[in-house]
């Protein structure tokens, strides 16, 4: 079997084969073609393929009493009925049971200050003086990113625990305040879409934008930084506070700004207060409606989330639905400010919809929950003689929003391929839920009604993103982690002939193969954490005393696969997968900064960490491509180039297939190791100093291994694997071979060594010692 690589949901078949192991979203998987993380739930199963408004709850609405939902690698692979599905969950996946709640697709809060979470429930002022008494003074907090931090940390995990997965976040005008969102939605694998908002007039000067260059400048440079980022689900939007508080120069710019990154959304308010409008349209009256202000900018098109839009007149519905831009409808805010009440029913209307999405616009609005804010939009639409049903109220917070923001082909949906989030809604849990849900008549009308009358954060029962349960309640914190094992190491000891016990690190956290080189006097490791952001600890050593790890720090990048270090002309290579893209950073002992940006060796796609080692003064690369091919290519540090992929050919001209490779000079020549494939025995074979490659042959006896790895030390080639057997790596073996012998002895256990993080072992000389490097169980 081959080593965890991370695939999406195999389409061909029922794209769950070769998962095992434990359940509850951290199952980790070896596999014929690789690692899957897989999550299993059962429960009633609420969703929507279409728009309620427009086609009725029968069309729109799939509901499944007994359903089950499988989650393979962050996506829905499976939703429907239990009994059809259960046949297609891996054996060992434990099947969360979750049979008496509702689950939905998580909620999308279609507009929300993060940066408000502060000033919330600030009494008594309609919007402008609230904004001038309350918002703008905490907003000029946020120059403070320690504050921001705060604030982005407390306002993530409190949408989680509403169940509320995505979100349209207005921040502050500050860039550090949309890095920070940005960081803690990647933290938690959470999709989230934001932006600085741009602002140059009519608020305090510390607050405004000091130029409309610079607004666009700081905006582009967030973009490039996070706009659909690998390795997040980060979405930026560019983001005018509203006609008010901008000039024409800044919607100018803003517009054409957009028209040069058209995947970016945009975000503003519009028309929610009476004394808005009017200010707005003395401001730009050359502009037909205050709507147009903004259509006349450029800024109206699908894409556009425009916030409240409690007076817009039916013509500038009629704008909305002929441009695309949605509306986000705000029913707690609205009640809050005294804004007024948003007419649904005009914008849903058949003949002319606006999309439209739900949103809680916290500060403004009371609640983050988006049950209390379908509570508040039932009772707007019960005021204008529209009470909307439950299935229309779920709709919006959930496909609506995500429709809103040109998400739906993602998320808001149970259906398969969509991404994992989805919320887990608990009809007993309180006693009048309960009381109340026992008593109804049982329907999913019924039971969606009493949740979003009676609940809010209560009723969550557990919250999930990307197919891991980031909440759950009533416990203290849910860690977002894939796989979590203690840190290990161990190391060959000669005086006793055995390797000695496993030393556990148990602060250091995290799963894979961590990968060890020695370098500049220290024991370099590098190994995906819980969440697979590479950290890096260095070992050290001296005389005879025991030696410390150095405290873990990221390298700022995340690779779902483990890495491969060499040291090579002074520095200290790292090399990884990312995307699809090989990938590397170096690092010397001297900078200050300690690992150097990183580049792309292009040209390849992989999902593996190629192997690399130094070898006749080139750094010598070995990868893998979709295919399972192998290539090769060289580096020379005097030149900084490469020499491209090359394919490796065995004897027969053939190119040789398999996963996971070692490599290491050793004697003079250059040698291999790699799994071919299921259950079949490492391989392995060298290069001569003249170029010829060997026969490849077989490591007898190490059928099952997933990474196998070989180091040079003290005159002897070793190489080290884990068995795979029963849903376990059970046993690590290792083997030697000579210079003179070049066959490889038997394959032993190291019985003093646990390995349980489904990967296998580091392995590198180091201080005249040989050292292996886990994950244990
Ligand atoms: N209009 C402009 N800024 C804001 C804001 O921060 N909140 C609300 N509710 N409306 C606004
Ligand atoms: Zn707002």
């Amino acid at each position: 079997m081959n080593g965890p690589e991370n695939m999406l949901p195999n389409e061909t078949s029922n794209g769950l084969e070769n998962a095992a192991e434990e359940g509850d979203g951290r199952s980790v998987v070896p596999g014929g073609s690789g690692a899957r993380t897989v999550t299993a739930v059962r429960g009633r199963l609420v969703w929507f393929c279409d728009d309620p408004f427009l086609v009725g709850t029968g069309a729109a609405m799939r509901h499944e009493k007994d359903g089950l939902l499988i989650c393979v690698d962050g996506r829905i692979a499976y939703s429907g009925p239990y009994q059809d599905g259960i046949g297609r969950v891996p054996e060992g996946v434990k099947v969360v049971d979750y049979r008496h709640c509702v689950i939905t697709p998580g909620f999308v809060d279609s507009h929300v200050h993060y940066t408000q979470v502060g000033m919330v429930a600030s009494y008594g002022e309609k919007l402008i003086n609230w904004l001038d008494k309350f918002v703008y003074p905490e907003g000029m907090k946020y120059s403070d990113k320690k504050y921001a931090e705060e604030g982005a940390e407390l306002f993530c995990k409190e949408l989680l625990r509403n169940g509320t997965t995505t979100a349209l976040v207005f921040t502050s005008t500050y860039p550090h305040s949309v890095d920070v969102l940005f960081d803690r939605a990647a933290k938690y694998g959470m999709r989230i879409a934001a932006g600085k908002v741009l602002m140059d007039r009519n608020a305090p000067e510390a607050l405004l934008d000091r130029s409309v260059e610079e607004a666009m400048e700081q905006t582009r440079g967030l973009i490039d930084k996070w706009h659909n980022k690998a390795g997040t689900r980060n979405v930026y939007a560019v983001m005018p506070r509203f006609p008010l508080a901008c000039t024409r120069d800044m919607l100018t710019e803003a517009g054409r700004l957009w028209e040069e990154y058209p995947s970016v959304l945009m975000h503003s308010h519009i028309a929610e207060n009476a004394d808005e409008v009017f200010e707005g349209r003395k401001l730009f009256p050359e502009c037909r409606t205050y709507l147009d202000v903004l259509d006349d900018h450029g800024l109206l098109r699908a894409g556009t989330v425009l916030a409240h839009g409690v007076h817009l007149t039916l013509g500038e519905l009629d704008t909305c639905h002929r441009t695309g831009a949605a509306i986000a409808h705000c029913p707690t805010s609205n009640l809050f400010l005294g804004s007024g009440l948003f007419r649904l029913r005009d914008a849903t209307t058949p003949s002319r919809p606006v999309t439209v999405g739900l949103a809680t616009d916290v500060g403004g609005g009371t609640s983050l929950s988006m049950l209390t804010t379908m509570n508040e939009a039932y009772k707007v639409g019960a005021l204008d003689g529209n009470p909307i049903d439950a299935v229309r109220l779920f709709y919006l917070a959930t496909l609506g929003s995500a429709r809103a923001m040109r998400m739906d082909h993602q998320i808001g949906s149970l259906q398969r391929g969509h991404e994992a989030d989805f919320v887990v809604l608990d009809p007993r849990a309180t006693p009048l839920l309960e009381k109340r849900t026992r008593t109804g008549d049982g329907s999913i009308e019924d039971v969606l009604f009493a949740l979003a009358l009676l609940g809010d954060a209560e009723a969550v029962e557990a919250t999930y993103v990307a197919g891991r349960r980031v909440h759950q309640r009533g416990r203290k914190e849910e860690k977002a982690t894939w796989s979590d094992f203690p840190f290990a190491w161990s190391r060959y000891d000669w005086k006793s002939g055995s390797w000695i016990p496993d030393q556990v690190v148990a602060t250091t956290r995290g799963w894979r193969l961590p990968a060890i080189d020695a370098f500049a006097g220290g024991l370099h490791c590098v190994y995906n954490d819980p969440t697979d952001l590479l950290h890096w600890t260095v070992f050290t050593k001296k005389d005879d005393r025991p030696g410390t790890w150095s405290k873990p720090e990221s390298l700022g990048v995340r690779s779902h696969a483990s890495v491969a270090l060499a040291p090579y002309h002074d520095l200290l290579y790292c090399f990884y997968s990312r995307d699809g893209k090989i990938c590397w950073k170096s690092r010397d002992d001297q900078m200050a900064k300690p690992w150097g940006p990183e580049r792309e060796i292009p040209g390849l796609s992989s999902q593996q960490p190629p192997a690399v080692t130094a070898y006749n003064d080139d750094l010598h690369v070995l990868a893998v491509d979709g295919e399972r091919r192998m290539h090769w290519n060289t580096y020379h540090s005097s030149t900084g180039a490469w020499s491209g992929w090359e394919p490796w050919k065995d004897g027969n001209g053939d190119i040789v297939k398999g996963g996971w490779p070692s490599i290491a000079a050793y004697a003079g020549r250059l040698y291999v190791v790699y799994s071919p494939g299921a259950d079949a025995d490492v391989r392995w074979t060298a290069r001569d100093p003249g170029g010829e490659w060997w026969r490849h042959r077989d490591l007898e006896g190490t059928a099952g291994t997933g990474q196998p790895r070989i180091a040079h030390y003290n005159g002897l080639l070793y190489a080290i694997g884990s068995w795979w057997e029963s849903g376990k790596y059970q046993e690590t073996w290792w083997a030697q071979q000579g210079v003179d012998v070049p066959e490889w002895t038997t394959p032993r256990s190291i019985t003093q060594i646990r390995t349980g993080s489904f990967s296998g072992n580091g392995l590198t000389a180091y201080h005249g010692q040989l050292y292996t490097a886990y994950f244990t169980g």
